[in-house]
């Protein structure tokens, strides 16, 4: 989305600042193998407080805790690429007649400043076209090439433009936590494509990604690598926590791990308490698999899976939950398949908590991906 610099190592940083703790992978290319090179994160204990912590606070102890990390890490990168949360940005699809790039350049303003209500001079406004761009030819554009191609045979006259924004006060306190820590920034973009890449890769299906975190959980529907429609929500594992913590009247912490429990959670008396946190996730997945269908009625199944992803993807049987609400096929996230990883204890390892790496992994990948584009 927005490129910095350009580099030429073969080593990638992705950094995901979570709200519970920020998360760090490297990835390494040689050979056209993607390897696991390092990874670590540092949780932010007990998130209650966070909230409250002022700006600047936040500052200091997110490049506290992440120049700690990466000393522990010893990354071999000088550069990152890191993610906003898509709730602070924009993203949509705009349609126009088959114009050129220079057009688009004009044209996409008038339509940010329809879908933006701040002043355009304070967001950095970021554009592709998403069924036409053959001048690329990384990894990830080749489902994209394949997509124009069939799209030119049909002589379709409309393009369709994916306009992405984001406050410029956003990018540059990202900009100064990196460069706090002694590192550039590569480059930036929302969490919602990271997760993309890394969850669904190359794969041409259509699948809406549930990926729910502490604070935010986002819905984003992707048909054949695009992102159609996306959604973010208030709500996470911290809300189900909170109303743990209320209806067993235990600390917070207790309320983590009784949430944590490897055992069926949604026959324990306290499911009943969250039922209306994940009521309001399945209905709005609801809602947006409903929304693609009446604009695509040639489709038998609206969507081939849901694909559940994000630390609370971990909350034991949810799969079968929202199996059942929405009538759908439920699976895990599994954001590491791309990546070779040596040591099968480890791989073992990352793959129980791969739900929470969807995003620092998918923007390690977005290093290899520009790195395949430009040799
Ligand atoms: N086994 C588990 N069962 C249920 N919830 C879990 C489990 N493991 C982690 N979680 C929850 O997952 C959440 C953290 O997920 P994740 O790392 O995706 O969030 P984040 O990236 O920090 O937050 P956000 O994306 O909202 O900023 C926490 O609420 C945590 O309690
Ligand atoms: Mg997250």
């Amino acid at each position: 989305m927005f490129k910095f610099f350009k580099t030429k190592k073969n080593h990638f940083l992705g950094v995901d600042f979570g709200t519970s703790a920020i998360k760090v992978v490297e990835l390494a290319y040689k050979n056209s193998q993607i390897t696991l090179s390092n990874y670590g994160w540092v949780d932010f204990g007990s998130d209650e407080n966070s909230g409250k912590m002022n700006y600047e606070n936040k500052k200091e102890k997110l490049i506290k805790y992440l120049e700690m990390l990466l000393k522990e890490m010893k990354v071999k990168s000088d550069s990152v690429y890191t993610a906003i949360p898509a709730h602070n940005g924009l993203s949509v699809i705009v349609n126009f007649p088959d114009i050129s790039d220079e057009e688009i350049a004009k044209a996409i303003k008038l339509e940010a400043g329809k879908h933006i209500p701040s002043p355009l001079d304070e967001v950095y406004l970021s554009w592709d076209v998403v069924l036409r761009d053959k001048k690329k030819g990384g990894i990830f554009d080749k489902a994209k090439d394949r997509m124009s191609h069939k799209e030119g045979e049909k002589k379709k006259e409309s393009i369709e433009v994916m306009l992405v924004a984001a406050p410029k006060e956003e990018v540059l306190n990202y900009e100064d936590i990196i460069k706090g820590c002694g590192l550039k920034v590569k480059s930036l973009e929302l969490d919602i494509f990271s997760i993309v890449r890394s969850v669904i890769g190359e794969d041409l299906g259509t699948y809406l990604i549930v990926d729910i975190g502490s604070r935010a959980t986002n819905i984003i529907l992707v048909d054949k690598g695009i992102v159609r429609i996306n959604r973010s929500l208030s709500v996470g594992g911290n809300e189900i926590t909170n109303t743990i913590k209320s209806s067993m009247s235990v600390t917070w912490d207790r309320a983590e791990r009784f949430k944590k429990k490897p055992r069926d959670f949604f026959s324990s008396k306290e499911a009943v308490s969250i039922l209306p946190i994940l009521s309001s996730i399945s209905s709005e997945a609801k809602r947006i698999i409903n929304e693609y269908s009446k604009k695509n009625p040639e489709k038998k199944n609206p969507v081939d899976s849901v694909i559940i992803s994000g630390g609370t993807s971990l909350l034991t049987n949810l799969d079968s939950y929202f199996a059942k609400e929405l009538g759908v096929k439920v699976v895990s996230s599994n954001p590491w398949k791309r990546v070779k990883v040596k040591d099968p204890l480890l791989e073992e390892r990352l793959s129980e908590m791969a739900p929470s790496f969807s995003v620092a992994i998918g923007l390690a990948l977005k290093g290899v991906d520009d790195y395949c584009r430009d040799i």
